[in-house]
């Protein structure tokens, strides 16, 4: 089973009106006709989504919101959901994020709840699962991502997932420098897809499980070499246009 490759950005709290569309002047022509042999998302604000999504109209590149509300609609001030990503047209969302989950008390019942609404509006869910320090440390890596993953499996089943894709990224190497050397996130990767194989064998190989955590071009290569490791959700490295597309061309 080849698995086309998946390099998505995630922009995080970062950006302006000029500066995407600086980004997105500088990423088009790379990213248009068969320039790139990965599949590409970048996920921004909510503000600048529709900017995104106009900006990217003629190319291949998907767009993508890093959350969406646990909720349809209502009085949830401040709440996005994914209804009114769709209605924008917005691609996928990140959802379950370690820093949704660490910093704003996301639980593994709201990632799945959220997972369900996403995939319910047509909005592909990109599932993040992933360890911190401590539980590593206390050899609870494929403890614990198996837990976030079970969760949304069994809310969802496992279609969600083979439409959008799964991210592992252990948390003390996001944005710290220190990336999971490629054997040990391949450990994982592969638990990971066990997991999933639990529920459907055959849509187990169709789906594709991202690294993410200091991804840069230096040591892309040698992470997309793993058998299980499908592509990137990059941080850091995607905030300017020429580092994402030279971790991008890494999938070649
Ligand atoms: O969503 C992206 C991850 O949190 C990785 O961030 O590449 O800055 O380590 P990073």
């Amino acid at each position: 089973m080849t698995r086309k490759p998946f390099v998505v950005a995630n922009w995080k709290m970062n950006g302006s009106l000029k500066a995407n569309a600086d980004w997105i002047e500088t990423a088009l022509p790379q990213m248009s006709g068969t320039r790139l042999h990965c599949d590409v998302a970048v996920c921004a604000p909510s503000v600048y989504l529709s900017q995104l999504v106009k900006g990217f109209e003629h190319s291949a590149t998907l767009v993508g919101a890093q959350n969406c509300a646990q909720y349809t609609q209502g009085a949830y001030t401040g709440e996005v959901s994914a209804g009114m990503l769709a209605d924008i047209g917005c691609d996928l969302v990140i959802l379950g994020h370690s820093e949704r989950r660490t910093l704003f008390g996301e639980t593994d019942e709201t990632v799945a709840e959220k997972v369900k609404l996403a995939f319910d509006n047509g909005v592909m869910p990109i599932v993040c699962v992933g360890e911190t320090l401590q539980e590593r440390e206390a050899g609870q890596t494929i403890e614990v991502v198996s837990r976030q993953l079970r969760a949304v499996l069994n809310k969802v089943g496992i279609m969600p997932l083979v439409a959008g894709a799964v991210a592992y990224e252990p948390v003390w190497a996001i944005g710290t420098g220190k990336s999971a050397s490629a054997e040990d996130a391949q450990a994982v990767h592969q638990a990971l897809r066990a997991v999933l194989a639990e529920v459907d064998e055959e849509a187990s190989k169709r789906t594709r499980i991202l690294y993410g955590g200091s991804v840069k071009a230096k040591n892309a290569p040698e992470l997309f070499a793993q058998p299980d490791i499908d592509g990137a959700l990059v941080g850091g490295a995607s905030l300017k246009a020429e580092d994402f597309l030279a971790i991008c061309h890494c999938a070649d």
